[in-house]
């Protein structure tokens, strides 16, 4: 048989298998099985995961949420803008807003103590990425995320907005502080 010429049987679909082909196709057939149930196995048990969960909520929602929180457990204020940078007990649920170019308030958590971490934007995208610990997340308007954060480190943390949102979106850092 010549590759130049047509093949005699031009139906390559009512060729017999032959075995070489055959394993192949088994192999690979085992291995997509491998890769799908790894997905799944890796949602569950895979150390990469941020468990958020996800709500549904306004701006005026979340804002009247955060205000609570921030009347309640500001220790002081930070930066030209005057953030408040807050100090809520262990355990309790935290709240961080970004809008341009900010992110609201400064927050200040304790060591080796958890907490439900709730996110949202007030206007458009913008990302939440923490520095250095390497976390990232979109927020995004509409939507509050909320994630389970125990730091283990103490220090000083920048969030730092890695969503492109406008004109001063280079200028868009927070803050959380660890002691
Ligand atoms: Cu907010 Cu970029």
């Amino acid at each position: 048989m010549s590759a130049i010429l047509p093949p005699a049987e031009r139906l390559w679909w009512k060729h017999p298998l032959d075995r070489v082909e055959g394993t192949w196709i088994g192999i690979a057939f085992v291995w997509c099985m491998i890769m799908f149930f790894m997905m799944i196995y890796w949602h569950a048990y895979g150390s990469q995961n941020l468990s958020t969960e996800t709500y549904k909520t306004t701006p005026e929602k979340f804002a009247a949420k955060a205000q609570v929180m921030v009347d309640a457990y500001t220790v002081r204020t930070e930066t030209e803008q005057q953030i408040p940078v807050v100090a809520p007990p262990a355990g309790s649920d935290i709240y961080m807003l970004a809008r341009l170019w900010s992110f609201w308030p400064i927050l200040e958590l304790e060591k080796d103590q958890t907490y439900r971490l709730h996110l949202t934007a007030m206007d458009y995208n913008h990302g939440f990425s923490l520095q250095p610990a390497n976390i990232n997340i979109q927020m995004v308007p509409g939507y509050e995320h909320v994630i389970t954060i125990t730091p283990n480190q103490s220090g000083m943390y920048s969030v730092v907005c890695n969503e492109y949102c406008g004109i001063g979106h280079h200028q868009m850092v927070g803050r959380i502080y660890v002691k």
